[in-house]
């Protein structure tokens, strides 16, 4: 979805030209989140004012614009900062005042960078409008600017000068929906709010001295506290008694910390909010570099700070100090700066052309890692650091239910029938929005299973909120450490797949696919009668990196297969059965996202009532016809196909003398062969190819592989 970045420095010195620079790199790294416009704020040439650069298109399209617009890029900062956007529409066509930063008017008083989605923005629309303010977007965003603007003059006027971060809690008082903002203004020059409700950010440190602290200490609003006069709000404005306010920041030190601030019903719980000292004490050279996305960080540091929802930041003076929007003191008190183990290498193509090559490519790699330190190949024995101790819980679980969007989607549906053959429990697999608008019933004693690339996909963990609120355990399958699923769950694996910044996931399915086998078998170690089965499966996970290696090695004969009996076609079938109806749902998903082919995955029992009406000479048809029990019945489905003169390609095992014998009989009947797995793997290794395919059939069109039209990794709006 949308990419959010922004840079403070602090006592370092930057050219204007140095934060732009800043600026845009931290795009490049977040575009695949979202390409249909960008944008950047930076102090502008004027005292106390605001640059807005802004364009239509990729962060090159903005880096054109800025360069015409030739801003001076040799004044020097010692304090500013800066905010970035890379979006990806949902409220207003891309264009060029739909783009971010929004401003609440035409002097930037405000301006905000948002990803998510303002559900009541057409009443606060309504209510700004009925108060004189003129909008310039179709944005929801833009509300969110005027909103400051207005809250800001209302309590100026009743001789209140707000905090940025106070002014910041009254206006997310008024807003439904989600998001991850960033807020400048000239009014609080040198200072950013960052905040987040459903919609990740993380604030990367970056010190040259040591710092004093490695935690910030998060700042809860006093439920016992007397009811203060309310503050000015949209809808009811009153006076706030100057003598409950503190107007001035300098006001908030005492020897205790922050004292109380604005509108005083946000006394202080903990009153310690850390500033960043160096070790010894004195004020700290510092950047921090904020982010929906630790990638555009990583090259500048690995220690981050991960906001929680309704965290409030609030950088100013080289000090970062974390509010909380809402009244609740659940949670956890501190945030910690944790170490990334993420090396910038990992978020660069190196040789290849696209990421989604690349990634590819990484999966002997990414299933090794997702494998490595779990598997017992002496004893044919898992540990799932994360699961073991809830094991015995979910043993004894009503039902299992794994819930997920898309490709992880489909990473449950391949392996649900291993749940089923180890855990002897029923197992449902829902799609997360589905879940979610059926209110499909959740017991205390079911046991869910999230499973996610991002962490972050709203559908999915708008269903993990559901379940939470019945009770259920939550089980995270996720890659994105620190991601909001991962953190919320009660328990789970990451998959360790590494970074995945193609838009069509690829690897992380492979290794979603992995964990998911092997939290399966885990639950079905305490079973003898599942030994000789729980061997062979453990014994045939370690080859598989081996096997995804040879298997990459088909790429020439399906770039050739793509270059002519698949070029120019409109349409695809994938015919796929038992374990194989997933690599057939996850092969029409791959096709279809990146080369714009339409194909549609099917489950070959299906086949005869009703899709073998499209079978004719000429659609082309792709069928899993590896061996399984399943087998014949796969043979009698591609027989029907044969007989209405389709000719299927067939991925099949190496050597396989049915599929032999077809090809000698028809010269027209395609095999391509794949190594030989345990069945409940086949679908690992039988679905390297139809990622090659979309790969080449997208490549094949010059289509921008690692861009697709419309869409944007991690989903993060409903
Ligand atoms: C397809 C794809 C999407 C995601 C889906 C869920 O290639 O990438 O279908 O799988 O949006 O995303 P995560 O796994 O991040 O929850």
């Amino acid at each position: 979805m949308c990419g959010i970045f922004g840079y403070c420095n602090y006592l370092v010195e930057k050219t204007r030209g140095e934060i732009i620079d800043t600026l845009v790199e931290g795009l490049e790294r977040l575009e695949y989140r979202g390409y249909d416009s960008t944008g950047i704020a930076i102090d502008g040439d004027e005292p106390d004012s605001i640059d807005i650069f802004r364009e239509i298109g990729k962060v090159s399209s903005l880096k054109e614009q800025i360069k015409k617009a030739n801003p001076n890029r040799d004044v020097t900062y010692l304090t500013h900062s800066g905010i970035a956007h890379t979006r990806w529409a949902t409220h207003g066509q891309p264009k060029q005042v739909n783009c971010h930063p929004q401003r609440s008017d035409a002097e930037n008083q405000f301006v905000i960078i948002h990803n998510g989605i303002i559900t009541n923005f057409r009443e606060l629309k309504t209510l700004l409008m009925n108060k004189g303010y003129t909008f310039e977007s179709d944005t929801d965003t833009e509300c969110i600017a005027k909103l400051f603007l207005h809250l800001y003059q209302t309590n100026l006027k009743s001789g209140h000068e707000l905090d940025f971060h106070e002014l910041s809690k009254l206006v997310l008082m008024e807003l439904e929906g989600s998001y991850g903002l960033l807020c400048k203004s000239i009014h609080y020059p040198g200072e950013v709010i960052a905040t987040r409700k459903g919609s990740p950010l993380l604030i990367g440190v970056k010190s040259e001295k040591k710092l004093k602290v490695d935690f910030v200490d998060v700042e809860f609003p006093d439920e016992n506290a007397a009811q203060p006069e309310t503050p000015m709000t949209i809808n009811e404005p009153k006076v706030i008694k100057s003598s409950s306010l503190k107007s001035n920041k300098s006001d908030f030190h005492s020897k205790d910390g922050l004292m109380p601030i604005a509108a005083n019903e946000f006394n202080l719980r903990h009153s310690q909010s850390r500033a960043f000292l160096s070790e010894d004490g004195a004020p700290n050279p510092i950047e921090f570099f904020i982010s929906s996305d630790a990638a555009s960080v990583i090259k500048y540091t690995k220690k981050v700070l991960f906001l929680e929802d309704d965290d409030i930041a609030h950088i100013y003076d080289g000090e970062l100090h974390i509010h909380r929007s809402r009244k609740d003191v659940g949670g956890s008190m501190t945030r910690s700066i944790q170490t990334l183990e993420l090396e910038l290498a990992q978020i660069m193509k190196g040789p290849y052309k696209h990421f989604m090559q690349k990634e590819i490519y990484e999966q002997p790699e990414s299933t090794y890692n997702t494998m490595r330190g779990r598997l017992d190949f002496d004893n044919n024995l898992v540990n799932l650091g994360g699961l073991q101790q809830f094991i015995p819980t979910i043993r004894r679980a009503r039902r299992l239910i794994m819930i997920a969007c898309g490709t992880s989607y489909h990473s449950c549906l391949a392996t649900r029938a291993i749940f089923e053959e180890f855990s002897d429990l029923p197992v449902s697999i829902e799609l997360a929005s589905d879940f979610l608008d059926r209110k499909c019933p959740v017991f205390r004693d079911d046991v869910c299973v999230f499973v996610s690339q991002s962490g972050e996909t709203a559908d999915t963990m708008f269903a993990l909120n559901y379940v939470m609120e019945r009770g259920a355990l939550t089980v995270g399958i996720v890659n994105t450490v620190g991601s909001s699923i991962s953190r919320a769950t009660n328990c789970g694996v990451h998959i360790n797949a590494g970074p995945e910044i193609g838009v069509a996931s690829t690897k992380a399915y492979t290794s979603q696919y992995i964990a998911l086998v092997m939290f399966a078998v885990l639950l079905g170690e305490d079973r003898i009668s599942k030994t000789e089965r729980r061997k062979e499966i453990i014994q045939g996970l370690k080859l598989i990196p081996e096997q995804i290696k040879q298997v990459l090695k088909l790429e020439p004969r399906i770039k050739q297969l793509c270059e002519n009996e698949l070029s120019d076609q409109k349409s695809l079938l994938l015919l796929g059965r038992g374990y194989q109806f997933a690599s057939a749902l996850e092969g029409a998903l791959k096709i279809k996202e990146i080369s714009y082919m339409h194909s549609e995955g099917v489950l070959a029992g299906e086949l005869k009532h009703g899709v073998l009406a499209l079978v004719d000479e000429e659609l082309p048809i792709i069928a899993f016809g590896t061996r399984d029990s399943l087998f014949p019945k796969v043979v009698s489905s591609i027989e029907q196909v044969t007989a209405r003169k389709g000719h299927p390609i067939i991925i099949c095992n190496e050597n396989d003398e049915v599929w032999n014998k077809k090809k000698s009989e028809n010269d027209k009947f395609i095999t391509l062969e794949v190594p030989t797995t345990v069945d409940c793997l086949q679908g690992l290794i039988n679905i390297i190819p139809l990622q090659l395919m979309s790969y080449w059939l997208a490549s094949n069109k010059g289509i921008d592989v690692d861009f697709p039209r419309n869409l944007a990794k991690s989903v993060t709006v409903e």
